[in-house]
């Protein structure tokens, strides 16, 4: 049994399956020393984010991940157009419900099934839910998705099929949130949220172990879309244990992409604050990535800050733009994604730097 520890006030707790948030209502993590990575242990596994589970905290030997993978992870890495050698794409909407959110939701069921958890509640945007419904169906695990009554149709129809609840209210994605968290109180059960909930991170932090097998080396920055910052934190949690088991030398910088008409994270960086202040969400084509008040925004800032990166905020034009010049080459992708490559075509690059875009999510999935 793990200890979690408020990232506020530093209070411990044993951690239960119904324990979520601190009593002053901070975020919690999980308590843990660096793990130590061991390469040559990678080629046990099969071909999947499951090669890296020894640095994740489930019983030593633990075969439990064996029922529950869908063979998620190793997304491939591609050069995005031969005229730019230095830019990649890593395609995470080559997972088993067409997001990256696979990578922390198989882990995050994973360590539910280990609990013994008969039922989960999650809220999201879309892909968190579809990708919690889906592991929850594989773990045989009951579980209510939290959605507003305007996700894109074709999410909502994909969360259904995995015999998920929905739960669907009218009000903000923030509304979304506290009627989930109402829920998992009165009911007491699993809150598998992607936000609170920090063994989601212990499966995105997956992204960075992929690229460092993948490039054999560390790339200058990372293109990452936030909004809950799951993938961000994943990302930096991930090279960070790289680093503190000197398989490399340093960090890569994480350039952070918001929606302009919903950028609470771009504004703090820009004022120099510790945390974000909620800004209203004033409509966006990227709606996996408008998130007004993000939980963890004090974590995300420090991270990005300690690589030395930055944040940018996109225009709704920018990015209708950029998914048409993805399309272009290949590759259709939902409308929050080309966010990040209109972040990546934004951003002054030199020639010479190695960068990385998330392919976060299919085209299919949104309109
Ligand atoms: C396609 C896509 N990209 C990016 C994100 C942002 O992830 P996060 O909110 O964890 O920062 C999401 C979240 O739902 C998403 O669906
Ligand atoms: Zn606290």
């Amino acid at each position: 049994m793990e200890q979690f520890i408020c990232n506020s006030c530093g209070n411990k707790y044993d951690s239960t399956p119904t324990l979520w948030k601190c009593e002053c209502g901070g975020v919690l993590n999980i308590v843990k020393d660096t793990p130590k990575i061991d390469v040559a242990a990678w080629d046990k596994y099969p071909n999947s984010l499951w090669r890296y589970v020894e640095t994740m905290p489930f019983a030593k030997n633990s075969k439990i991940w064996e029922s529950v993978t869908m063979g998620e992870g190793q997304s491939p890495l591609i050069v995005l157009d031969p005229l730019e050698p230095n830019t990649y794409v890593k395609v995470d909407y080559m997972m088993p419900t067409l997001s990256f959110k696979d990578r922390g939701a198989a882990v995050l069921m994973t360590k539910a099934k280990e609990m013994g958890v008969s039922k989960v509640i999650a809220d999201s945007s879309g892909n968190a839910g579809t990708a919690i419904a889906a592991y929850a169906a594989r773990c045989n695990i009951a579980c209510d998705i939290y959605l507003s009554d305007e996700t894109s149709p074709k999410k909502i129809a994909q969360v259904k099929a995995h015999g998920a609840t929905i739960k669907a209210i009218h009000g903000t994605r923030e509304d979304v949130a506290a009627a989930a968290q109402k829920a998992v109180d009165e009911e007491k059960v699993f809150y598998a949220s992607h936000v609170y909930n920090p063994y989601f991170y212990e499966g995105t932090k997956t992204y960075a172990y992929e690229i460092y097998e993948q490039l054999k080396e560390v790339p200058d920055a990372l293109i990452i879309p936030v909004g809950n910052g799951t993938l961000v934190l994943g990302a930096y949690y991930g090279f960070k244990e790289l680093v503190e088991n000197k398989l490399i030398e340093k960090m890569p910088k994480i350039i952070a992409i918001q929606a302009a008409n919903c950028a609470p994270l771009v504004r703090a960086f820009e004022y120099g604050l510790e945390q974000a202040e909620p800004v209203t969400n004033k409509g966006t084509l990227a709606e996996g990535i408008a998130i007004a008040a993000p939980a963890r925004s004090s974590q995300i800032l420090e991270a990005v800050r300690e690589t030395n990166g930055s944040f940018i905020g996109i225009e709704e034009d920018e990015i209708e733009r950029a998914r048409k010049m993805l399309a272009d080459k290949g590759f259709y992708v939902e409308i929050t994604t080309a966010a990040n490559y209109a972040g990546y075509l934004k951003y002054k690059k030199a020639a010479d730097e190695k960068f990385i875009i998330p392919l976060c999510g299919a085209g299919i999935k949104s309109n």
